[in-house]
């Protein structure tokens, strides 16, 4: 998730768009990046690192012009730097794009225009663009069109050219946001309303499928096969904070409610459903390397330990491997036993985190390759690695990790597909009726969330509690865990997560009708087994809150709240346990008053041991 400006006016663009620009930084910040249609001249301005230093680079070298675009990183290909920064340019510097997506199909583009002759500056999946408008005739809109319908995958463009310095173009397709704004003095382009609200709160969405020209004469819409759109502005009802939160009073409940996009983004040009396989360009680690893997080992700290956990259970279910799982600040100091044939995956959100860092500082030092699975593109974690899985999720301002959770769940089953594929111990057919489940998580994923007022009222029957007990089974135990951690993290309420199984070994001794039980009982193998823990907290008249399966009718009649979970693979269903139990934390947490985004104690990247 990256962050989009442009602007076309009166006025001159430079100091307008870094204005912007800083209101968008929330949505990425490892490099940005300034374009400007000066005289006749494309003037570009990129650095890496956030906005200030763009502003530093612009005061030695100011760029004048009335036309221009912006951009605020979030990378997904190509480390943050000054030449992976956006706008990206063609080789007659006479088109300049700035992207907020991924284009799925970059790499045969690639190919076949470098072929042509065209030279690429920069590692970014968006370079391809300007070099496709460059190889076509015509006006600016009308080769944006014609090179749009090569590409691939989510994308919302804003783009210059000398050719029509009097024109900004913008491009939707898919997911990500594109918003023009309506000045006295000018139009803008956007990724987010807040951006541009100190100068006008007269906005319109492009949809899907549609591209815009901006110009003296106005705003023309249309689709992308020419047919013209007519569609009036409205006025946005929000102050720039509320609507950086997109309208969500939270981060963390907006974050919570992008786990479609974001599963969806980290799955996005990876599932081939055709052929059950599963590409994972920078993995590092080539099929026969992966056969010859002895063992795993998954090192983690916090939400990210608890994915490694649920990792576990795919990876030996569709590997046959086995697989070990350990907390970084704990595995680090043993020291570990690892050597050449041990495959060792650190997780991590942030990439930054000190105790993972020092574990793959660990396994290396031992012979053993590292695969890293990060949130954050040229992160620590991610260049001490010797291959990595990126997560889309975007960033996660929350405190409390949400859809990086999720997608790191998503990016374990592809690992585990690709494994189990090149191990040969998973058959094309089960791969492809896995992949094609996983395909179908986001969907499902927003249908729950579509239900999710019902949480409200069970999340505030946890607000007085002084302690709760998350109850899980097989690889809903980490979720009993993560459930435990969220409310922990936010709402300050003591809470364990807890194997069912283990109950009666001591925890059981807690109940009664102030301890509250939440119980992860999907139908299922070991469905029968958590039912009867479930029993064994009401004959002690304990409360209990069951997540449960959609057409579960017995349960209803042993809990006191039940909240239904979509039926999908035992191996991918804890993707969609996640979301009620981030939502039961985050109402309790708001109904009793704390501060959800940035709770007390803790930080988003804990970069100290
Ligand atoms: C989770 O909500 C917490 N923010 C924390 O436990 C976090 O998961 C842990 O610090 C690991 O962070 P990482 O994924 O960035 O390495």
């Amino acid at each position: 998730m990256c962050g989009i400006v442009g602007y076309i006016g009166t006025r001159d663009a430079g100091p307008i768009l870094m204005d912007c620009l800083k209101r968008l930084e929330y949505r990425g910040y490892d490099s940005a990046g300034v374009g400007v249609i000066q005289e006749d001249r494309l003037e570009l301005r990129r650095s890496a690192g956030k906005i200030a230093e763009l502003e530093r680079v612009l005061g030695q070298r100011p760029v004048r012009g009335r036309a221009g675009i912006a951009h605020t990183r979030w990378a997904t290909h190509g480390r943050p730097s000054a030449a992976n920064a956006h706008p990206h340019s063609d080789c007659a510097s006479s088109v300049a794009v700035v992207h907020n997506g991924i284009i799925e199909n970059h790499r045969p583009l690639r190919r076949a225009l470098e072929s042509q002759g065209h030279r690429f500056g920069s590692q970014t999946d968006t370079e391809v663009i300007p070099h496709l408008i460059e190889s076509r005739q015509g006006e600016i809109e009308t080769a944006t069109q014609e090179a749009v319908r090569e590409l691939e995958g989510d994308y919302a463009l804003g783009i210059i050219s000398r050719r029509d310095p009097g024109k900004l173009v913008a491009v939707r397709s898919g997911g990500p946001p594109l918003i023009v704004g309506f000045a006295p003095d000018g139009l803008f382009l956007t990724s987010d309303a807040s951006a541009i609200l100190p100068y006008t709160r007269e906005v319109l969405s492009l949809e899907e499928g549609e591209m815009a020209v901006l110009s003296g004469e106005g705003v023309r819409l249309a689709t992308f096969d020419g047919r013209t759109v007519d569609r009036s502005p409205t006025r946005v009802p929000w102050d720039a904070e509320t609507a950086q939160k997109g309208g969500f009073p939270h981060f963390m409940l907006k974050e919570i409610w992008e786990q479609p996009r974001a599963i969806r983004d980290t799955c996005g040009g990876r599932a081939d459903l055709e052929a059950g396989e599963v590409r994972l360009a920078d993995l590092g680690l080539e099929a026969g390397a992966l056969a010859r893997v002895r063992r795993i080992v998954l090192v983690a700290c916090g939400t990210s330990w608890h994915a490694s956990l649920v990792g576990k259970h795919v990876l030996e279910s569709l590997c046959r491997v086995p697989v070990e799982v350990d907390v970084a600040s704990e595995y680090r100091y043993r020291p570990p036993i690892v050597d050449p044939e041990t495959l060792t995956v650190a997780i991590s959100q942030s990439g930054e985190t000190a105790d993972t860092l020092g574990a793959v500082r660990e396994s290396r030092s031992r012979g053993s390759k590292v695969v890293a699975v990060c949130n954050v593109v040229g992160s620590s974690l991610a260049r001490e690695s010797d291959g990595v899985l990126y997560t889309h999720a975007g960033p996660e301002i929350g405190v409390a990790s949400t859809k990086a959770f999720t997608s790191q769940l998503a990016a374990l089953d592809l690992l585990a597909i690709h494994l189990g594929r090149a191990r040969g111990t998973l058959s094309p057919d089960s791969a492809r009726a896995l992949l094609r489940e996983l395909a179908d998580i986001p969907r499902l994923a927003g249908d729950l969330l579509g239900r999710a007022d019902a949480l409200l009222e069970i999340g505030s029957t946890l607000r007085t509690s002084a302690s709760v007990l998350y109850l899980g089974r097989g690889i809903q135990y980490p979720l009993a865990l993560e459930g435990a951690l969220k409310l922990k993290e936010i709402s300050y309420i003591h809470a364990e997560g807890y194997p069912a199984g283990e109950m009666k070994h001591g925890p059981i001794a807690l109940i009664d009708r102030t301890v509250p039980v939440v119980a992860i009982a999907p139908q299922g193998r070991l469905y029968e087994k958590t039912l009867s823990n479930v029993e064994e907290v009401k004959a002690r008249d304990g409360r209990v809150i069951a997540i449960a399966s959609e057409d579960d009718r017995e349960i209803a009649g042993k809990a006191d709240h039940v909240f239904r979970l979509p039926r999908t693979s035992e191996l991918l269903l804890p993707i969609l346990t996640a979301l009620p139990l981030q939502l039961l934390a985050y109402h309790a947490a708001v109904l009793r008053g704390c501060d959800v985004d940035q709770p007390r104690n803790l930080a988003k990247s804990v970069t100290v041991e």
